[in-house]
């Protein structure tokens, strides 16, 4: 009786497995729909114009492209020399171009604008060309940062001043300014770039002051964000693990064994590639994060976690 119970089920699972049910058959036959993949409307970035600071190459040029994957076609890139804040803009306009086939190629603009965040006047001029080019200013990231590696006792003071007028600063300049801009035009995103090291002291390399820095961007984001919070302007943080960028190459480049504890020390195994950014960067700069103000998301993988 037993066995035939067990048999009569067994049937019946074979049955299952071998005959596909509707989901089953949905999945494996029907041919993808034509056009791009469909996805929530509030993620496009499409009819917004972003800006991005130290876009001329690593996280922020990734950012840039993240938007321009997302529908973006008015983008300003800002960085330190203009040479390298054009060729990005040159770059990213045949990308665009490629990637937005189905706008008109001549509407798509996208322009590199010289720019110190650590100067407040430079930060206010880059937004002047950057309004007179667009009229407004959606969303805007504060990616520009600087990272070094002294004990506390080796640091030069020179250089502390420096990364903090860059880190720290910078980002304030760079916020400050788009909610001056962001405010009469009725609201905008900010997202200003941490790290994980605002949460976590990394090992074994020294960098204090860097730690500090990115500690201090986390809750200026939060008390901006309380700040502006009814003016529609939301600021919020993505923080970073380690990333293969040139700024970690540099760090990389004096110590061939780094890579290896560092990756050891993430739960996932290995750094981050830029890319591994985009799905987060455009969440918070789009609708998508509408709710969203003074909140950090990490992405680190699971860095912070252990
Ligand atoms: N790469 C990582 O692993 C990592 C991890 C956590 C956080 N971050 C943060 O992400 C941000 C971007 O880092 P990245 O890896 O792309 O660095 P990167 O060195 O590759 O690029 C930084 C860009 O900022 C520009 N820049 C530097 N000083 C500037 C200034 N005063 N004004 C304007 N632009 C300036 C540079 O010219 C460069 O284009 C930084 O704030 C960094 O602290 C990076």
């Amino acid at each position: 009786m037993a066995t035939r119970i067990a048999a009569r089920h067994s049937g019946i699972l074979r049955n299952a497995l071998c005959r596909p049910g509707p989901i089953a058959r949905s999945m494996s036959t029907a041919p993808p729909p034509p056009g791009p993949p469909k996805t929530l409307p509030s993620f496009s970035m499409q009819g917004k114009v972003c800006m991005v600071t130290g876009a001329a190459r690593g996280l922020g040029y990734e950012f840039c492209r993240a938007f321009v994957s997302s529908g973006c076609t008015s983008l300003a890139i800002l960085d330190l020399k203009e040479d390298e804040a054009n060729a990005a803009a040159t770059e990213l306009l045949t990308f665009a171009r490629a990637t937005n086939s189905n706008v008109d190629p001549s509407s798509v603009k996208i322009i590199g604008v010289e720019c110190d965040v650590s100067s407040e006047r430079s930060v206010q001029k880059a937004y002047e060309d950057v309004m007179s080019a667009y009229g407004r200013v959606d969303s805007v990231v504060a990616s520009a940062g600087i990272v070094e590696n002294y004990s506390a006792f080796d640091y030069p003071f020179d250089r502390i001043k420096r990364l903090y007028d860059i880190n720290v600063h910078g980002a304030f300049f760079t916020a400050r300014e788009a909610a001056r801009n962001m405010i009469p035009q009725g609201g905008g995103s900010i997202v200003l770039v941490s790290s994980m090291s605002a949460n976590i002291v990394n090992i074994p390399q020294p960098q204090t002051p860097y730690n500090a820095s990115k500690a201090a961007v986390k809750h200026m984001a939060a008390s901006l964000a309380v700040e502006w919070a009814k003016k529609g302007v939301r600021v919020n943080v993505l923080s970073p693990g380690y990333m293969l960028t040139k700024l970690t190459k540099t760090i990389l480049a004096h110590d061939t064994e780094l890579r290896t504890t560092w990756e050891r020390l993430t739960p996932m195994g290995k750094m981050g590639e830029p890319e591994d950014l985009a799905g987060a960067i455009v969440f918070l700069s789009s609708d998508a994060s509408s709710f969203m103000t003074g909140s950090e998301i990490r992405v680190d993988g699971g860095y912070c976690i252990i």
